[in-house]
């Protein structure tokens, strides 16, 4: 069994250049590699496998043939294999923890630690559930036993983004595999070591091939991927442009997809709300510490006006007191941005709400000042005021730590301008009335809605969004059997 390593920057280096592909670290066929980033020092710290078709043929046909074995295995076993895989990912917290917090810039102790931590949660949670995958007897008359049974699907195609890559893997693995599918999982190009690592941790407990792992380029592995005849279901989560390509990829084979998309998730202070804890819930809601790369994250806060004021001080206040520096460093709640594009995304939009003779920024924490972050992707936690809901920089999904805080009066105002939005994923409501409360979760348009909290989504709760914020849920029972099996109907006529 390989040894948890502390080091991630050695172990960076160890995962350099690989696919795992049947069992196997292996390079790519195209021979090439790219860069793998520190984004705060913008230093290299190790190269990815740049994956194209040839490495999608050789994953698939080696899931192809791992899947029909493990699809004969009995469900509990496949289940205690899987929660398997979760206690062995436990043993291995820190150091996973260490490395996406290496390639990803996110805080170790606010942001890292924890996705390592609930994704061996996920595993576990999810092995549990392998007596669940069961049919049910139809009356459709009393000479025949009429019944359904759930199948797997075959070969899943996951293709997973940078902002909690394991984790996010975590919940199009367990389930597929659990169910008795094998998975081919395309990780993104900002975090490919993380996951390669989580590949190879479990594939010491995994039958070969039931789970490889490719790393590159969207279009050029992530394209064939989708597209490939033997995958037979797509798993995405990222953004919307790029959903809309997965999903016509998917309409060309006629094979399912869920999509996990984009957001603007509203979070609505009445007057009546406790301040403290919605000025504490704020904080949380806007992810801060994962620098608001969050689909999630509430970008749009609208606080009674009477509060408002109060509120943005209280806010700008504690956001203040968040340490900015080394995501390594144990002191450090807030590390950097992803990639420098992601950088230039979230800065364009600062620049746009400062350049409007309306807007307000207020701009919080220190920018950490010690000489080798000093070209780290760090950007400073920004609450902007006087922006209208239509405005550019709160409509659009920025994916920073930046939230636009808009005044209303009334209830119904409120609620108008929550939904009014292209995306649907999440929602809170702070209010001490609870007939106010149970009225908004009904008229608030989103998948996932909370009062009085914004926590996020943890393995049991259905998780997924409406209008452009995607198809299907996950993380849950339901997500397993209506995402990764198909129901055959059974009749055996005894006449
Ligand atoms: P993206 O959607 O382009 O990337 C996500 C994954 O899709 C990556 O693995 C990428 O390689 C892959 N991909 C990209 N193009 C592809 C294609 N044509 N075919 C197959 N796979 C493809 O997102 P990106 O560019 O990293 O971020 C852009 C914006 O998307 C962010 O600023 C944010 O607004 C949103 N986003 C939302 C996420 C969420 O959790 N819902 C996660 C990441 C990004
Ligand atoms: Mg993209």
């Amino acid at each position: 069994m390989l040894k948890p390593n502390h080091d991630p920057f050695a172990l960076a280096q160890e995962l350099s250049g690989y696919h795992f592909i049947d069992g196997e670290l292996i390079a790519a066929q195209s021979g090439e590699t790219f860069p793998v980033l520190n984004p705060a020092t913008g230093q290299t710290v190790g190269q990815a496998a740049a994956g194209d078709s040839r490495d999608v043929d050789e994953a698939v046909a080696s899931a192809v043939h791992a899947q029909r074995d493990w699809a004969s295995k009995p469900a509990r076993e496949r289940g205690k294999i899987v929660a398997e895989c979760g206690r062995l990912l436990n043993e291995h917290v820190e150091e996973l923890g260490r490395l996406v917090a290496l390639e990803s810039g996110k805080a170790l102790r606010t942001e890292s630690r924890v996705e390592a931590s609930i994704l061996a949660d996920s595993f576990i949670y999810f092995g549990g559930l392998a007596s669940e995958l069961k049919g049910e007897t139809i009356p459709y008359n009393t000479t025949s036993l009429t019944m359904t049974i759930r199948e797997p699907v075959g070969v899943v195609g996951a293709i997973i983004p940078w902002n909690v890559p394991m984790y996010l893997m975590a919940l199009k693995i367990a389930p597929a595999l659990v169910a008795g599918n094998s998975v081919v999982v395309k990780s993104a190009e900002e975090t490919p070591l993380c996951c390669l690592r989580v590949c190879q941790l479990l594939n010491q407990i995994l039958p070969k091939g039931l789970f490889n792992i490719l790393s590159g380029d969207g279009p050029v592995c992530g394209g064939p991927l989708a597209e490939h005849p033997d995958v037979a279901k797509i798993s995405f989560t990222g953004s919307v442009e790029t959903g809309r390509i997965i999903h016509r990829a998917a309409a060309e084979k006629l094979v399912p997809v869920t999509l996990e998309l984009g957001g603007k998730s509203p979070m609505i202070v009445m007057s009546d709300a406790d301040l403290d804890r919605a000025v504490a819930g704020a904080i949380t809601g806007v992810r801060f510490t994962r620098q608001g790369q969050s689909c999630t994250a509430a970008s749009r806060i609208f606080v009674h006006s009477s509060l408002i004021d109060t509120f943005v001080d209280q806010m700008a206040e504690a956001v203040d007191k968040m340490v900015m520096g080394d995501p390594l460093d144990e002191e450090t709640d807030i590390g950097t941005i992803v990639s420098p594009a992601q950088f230039d995304r979230v800065k364009t939009y600062v620049n746009l709400a400062k350049s409007d003779p309306a807007g307000t920024v207020r701009e919080c924490a220190t920018l950490p000042t010690d000489e080798h972050l000093k070209t780290g992707l760090f950007v400073q936690p920004a609450i902007i005021t006087g922006l209208s809901n239509d405005h550019k920089v709160a409509k659009e999904e920025i994916f920073g730590p930046v939230t636009c805080v808009i005044p209303f009066e009334t209830y119904a105002e409120a609620i108008h301008m929550a939904n009014d939005s292209e995306y649907g994923l999440a929602a809170t409501i702070w209010t001490q009335d609870l007939s106010v409360a149970m009225r908004a979760v009904h008229e608030l348009e989103a998948g996932f809605v909370q009062v009085n909290q914004n926590v996020v989504v943890q393995p049991m709760l259905p998780y997924g969004g409406v209008k452009t914020s995607g198809i299907g849920k996950e993380a849950s029972l339901d997500s397993m059997l209506e995402h990764f099996t198909h129901r055959k109907t059974i009749i055996i006529n005894m006449n």
